[in-house]
């Protein structure tokens, strides 16, 4: 069970008709039309509708739906209609909301807001799930399945509690191990029942809020387990679909970088992954090919869908800023740049009421289609129906690996000490960047991920070690790779306990360093660390952690200027096999992050064709039948202008490029170049 099958890369997107008399949904395929759109979501919040009563399902409303969009010749998306319960459901089952943080029991409101532990919820979201299937899994108009939407949060009601036992008991077997894996003769924790165990919330071991805690194994393992029985609602709704639906794809929308669901643990039970795109600003050009390449790698490389943009502006932040002009389109072809197989919108047609009725829409209250917004909808729709199939099913050639871990991620931020001011993501952006400013193409990878592919695998703040990780980062440095990780990595076990040998623990043979001690200082403070020899000598600026490293073979590349260690070690490389472990053992500003990653991209033949122009994203993706196409994005708002590395075919203009020859790309410009074999 792969991709949903299609001609070309789908376009549309979330469609409520629901909300609207049916003479509107007429206009609305007209300007359907006018943008090519042939793919809509429907469905998504439609519970309340579809069941009435407990005892009532009724369909005439979807099923009108679901006939005009196939009648129009529409795919569909078809939702389950389950991330927001009716009222009647949580007055009649009030177990069905959460329980916050705090221990606030909610009622009903808003959406996503269902407990994932509640067996009410579970039977009665799986039931609509298996209706919706039933009722129109034959329509050849339905492409793909919708479950929920946008799984997150958690809740820590007494469900819940019992479900945290369950799962504790079924990780442990005994209370024995749960209490050698939680460190529980720190502070009296010692359990002798099951039932001894809370959630960790406000009203037990925080304080401050989530991620200050007294014990990081229970935490961590909420996490877990919160994450896991999230996956179970999934799971309960896609196995309901598979009793009448046996082969279309069901996927959910997930979020990117989102804290709380690990989604490498829902990898492997959605058919293809897809999320929802919605950058703060438009300064994140790297942050967005950083998310999707690790959407692209949650199912090893195959194509995602973009299950949602804004096509202009979104609603939900205090301050919504308006997508300058070209730059949906832009995001768009960069998402398809890194293996994105549909390009969707949230929404097609505006919200009249309600939280979202500023959101942006490629159809507004007014119904125009002379705004600008349309038209660079509908611009975008023809050139999409000009690339046609060409890239479907295309693979990302990565030689590169960037690896992203949920446990180190959640381990790292709940820890007290060394620092809070040290951020998962800010580390692993940074080295991200760099990665990005060469135009290398890499894959976001799990720690669980196949690394005999990569030349390099790089690790920033990989906290926790788990199985056998570093003996498979060992191996990519022996035959001639190149491991590059970073401070505050080689810390703790699966159970957030620390190595009893010294810093970087697993991974200490392998970066040839010892870490003595660190040190910890407000931004405000600054340890210049002085990087290279002789013409290549640069100063970058370091900050918030330090470690004091003490070399064990490794060659040291950077030091500290200032403080009683100046003149140690801030960056090493160590030979190991055939290849190198390198190790930054400080929060290196932007400069000196890449110019470590140049260090080790010089190595090996993985540089992007334009790595010295700054702002110019490329992306290769190699179609099935082998032709290689080359995306280029000028994320800049003045034009640019190269010379082509190799020649080809644009694919949005049908203009041939000669090797050599000049490619100019206006501001925000793109180039699909179908490269010359
Ligand atoms: C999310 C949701 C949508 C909508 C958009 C608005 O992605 O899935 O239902 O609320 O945000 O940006
Ligand atoms: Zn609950």
């Amino acid at each position: 069970m792969t991709l949903p099958v299609t001609a070309k890369v789908p376009f549309g997107g979330d469609y409520n008709p629901e909300q609207w008399p049916e003479d509107v949904w007429k206009q609305d395929y007209r300007l359907f039309d006018a943008a090519r759109i042939d793919l809509v979501t429907v469905g998504v919040f439609d519970w309340a509708l579809i069941q009435p009563a407990e005892d009532t399902y009724d369909f005439a409303l979807l099923d009108r739906i679901v006939e005009r969009a196939a009648a129009e010749g529409r795919g569909i998306c078809l939702a389950t209609g389950t991330g927001a319960h009716p009222p009647w459901l949580a007055k009649a089952y009030p177990e069905v909301t959460r329980t916050d943080f705090e221990g606030r029991k909610h009622r009903f409101g808003q959406r996503h807001n269902s407990c994932p532990s509640s067996p009410v919820f579970r039977r009665l979201s799986a039931e609509l799930a298996r209706r919706v299937a039933r009722r129109y899994a034959d329509d050849p108009a339905v492409v793909a399945w919708h479950v929920g939407n946008e799984y997150g949060g958690a809740c820590y009601c007494d469900l819940c509690a019992a479900g945290f036992r369950d799962w504790l008991r079924h990780r442990y077997g005994t209370l024995d191990e749960l209490n050698a894996a939680w460190y529980a003769t720190f502070w009296s924790h010692t359990f002798t029942d099951w039932e001894q165990i809370e959630p960790p919330s406000a009203l037990t071991e925080h304080w401050r809020g989530p991620d200050h805690t007294a014990f990081q194994g229970i935490t961590l393992d909420y996490l877990r387990f919160t994450s896991d029985a999230m996956l179970t609602n999934f799971r309960d709704e896609k196995a309901a679909i598979r009793e009448s639906s046996p082969d279309l794809p069901v996927t959910t929308n997930f979020m990117g970088m989102y804290r709380p669901i690990d989604y490498h643990r829902w990898a492997e039970h959605l058919d293809f992954a897809s999320w929802d795109n919605y950058p703060p600003d438009d300064g994140s050009a790297a942050r967005m090919a950083l998310t999707h390449d690790l959407i692209r790698g949650l199912k090893d490389g195959q194509p995602f869908w973009l299950m949602e943009q804004t096509p202009s502006v979104t609603a939900c932040r205090d301050v919504n800023p308006l997508k300058r002009p070209g730059l949906m389109r832009l995001w768009s072809w960069q998402a398809v740049a890194h293996g994105a197989d549909a390009v969707l919108f949230f929404q097609l047609r505006a919200s009249r009421g309600a939280s979202e009725k500023y959101h942006g829409a490629v159809i507004g209250h007014a119904g125009r289609s002379d705004t600008r917004v349309f038209r660079e909808v509908a611009e975008l729709g023809a050139e999409l129906d000009r690339l046609g199939p060409a890239s479907l099913g295309a693979r990302t050639p990565a030689r590169v690996a960037l690896l992203f871990d949920w446990d180190s991620w959640w381990a790292l931020e709940i820890s007290d000490g060394p620092s809070r001011l040290v951020r998962y993501q800010q580390v692993v952006l940074a080295y991200h960047r760099a990665l990005w400013d060469a135009g290398v193409d890499l894959d976001v990878v799990a720690v669980t991920a196949d690394l005999s592919r990569y030349e390099v695998v790089v690790a920033p703040a990989l906290h926790m070690i788990k199985a056998d990780l570093p003996q498979r980062l060992e191996a990519v440095a022996a035959r001639g790779g190149s491991v590059l990780t970073t401070y505050l990595s080689g810390r703790v076990d699966e159970n957030d306990q620390a190595f009893l040998m010294d810093v970087p623990g697993p991974l200490g043979q392998l970066t040839g360093v010892r870490v003595d001690e660190w040190d910890a200082r407000g931004p405000e403070v600054v340890n210049p660390v002085r990087l290279g020899t002789g013409a290549d000598q640069v100063d970058v600026e370091a900050r918030l952690l330090f470690e004091l490293v003490v070399p064990q073979g490794a060659e040291v590349l950077g030091t500290y200027q200032a403080d009683f260690y100046a003149g140690t070690p801030a960056v090493t490389r160590n030979s190991f096999g055939a290849g190198d472990g390198w190790y930054v053992a400080a929060g290196l500003d932007q400069a000196g992050v890449s110019w470590v990653v140049r260090q080790v991209l010089a190595r090996h033949d993985v540089l992007g064709p334009y790595p010295d122009v700054p702002d110019l994203e490329s992306a290769v993706r190699v179609a099935p039948d082998g032709s290689r196409l080359l995306f280029l994005l000028n994320h800049r708002a003045e034009p640019v202008e190269v010379a082509a590395r190799i020649g080809g075919v644009d694919l949005l203009t049908g203009d041939r490029t000669e090797t050599g020859s000049a490619l100019r790309l206006p501001a925000y410009g793109v180039v699909v170049m179908r490269e010359d074999r």
